[in-house]
């Protein structure tokens, strides 16, 4: 198996909550260890650098309103196939649709405010670990 590192977001909603431990826990019970956390409050302009890819995209305006609506956590994570473990207790982007027991299902109210974000690929898990933090910044786990 191979050890990945894949990127968090524990979002407005989950954060205002008070659900940031509550989901930490759900990480580290799947084996998941955090490496690199903090917690920010996102500017217009780095949540439309953040989620460029989906500028086009007909819910863009309200998903840049709602990732600068409140703080956020950000975190990087590794263990086994990192990137799949961690969408797996996510759940569906819709928690409508998503699972029973993941975190999406548990966490979230609506697609519009979903509780959570996961790197979808590796690729995409270093760019975004990279958006938010410095190699400094980063602790891996020895033990
Ligand atoms: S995914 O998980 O990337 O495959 O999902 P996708 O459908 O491509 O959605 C990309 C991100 O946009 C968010 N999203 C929305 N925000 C507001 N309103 C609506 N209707 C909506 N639909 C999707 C979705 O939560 C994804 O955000 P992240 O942070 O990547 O999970």
């Amino acid at each position: 198996m191979a050890i990945e590192r894949t990127f968090s977001i524990i979002k407005p909603d989950a954060v205002a909550k008070n659900n940031i431990g509550a989901i930490y826990n759900r990480f580290e019970t799947a084996g998941l260890k955090i490496i690199a956390s903090k917690m920010v409050h996102l500017s217009k302009e780095q949540a439309e650098g953040f989620y460029a890819e989906h500028s086009e995209r007909p819910f863009f305006g309200a998903l840049v309103a709602f990732m600068t609506s409140g703080p956020i956590m950000v975190q990087a994570l590794e263990g086994e196939n990192a990137v799949l473990a961690h969408r797996d207790i996510l759940g569906a982007t819709d928690p409508a649709d998503a699972a029973s027991g993941t975190i999406r299902a548990d966490f979230a109210e609506s697609i519009d405010e979903n509780a959570a974000h996961g790197s979808d690929s590796v690729a995409s898990a270093e760019r975004e670990v990279a958006y938010f933090f410095s190699t400094e910044e980063l602790c891996p786990r020895t033990r």
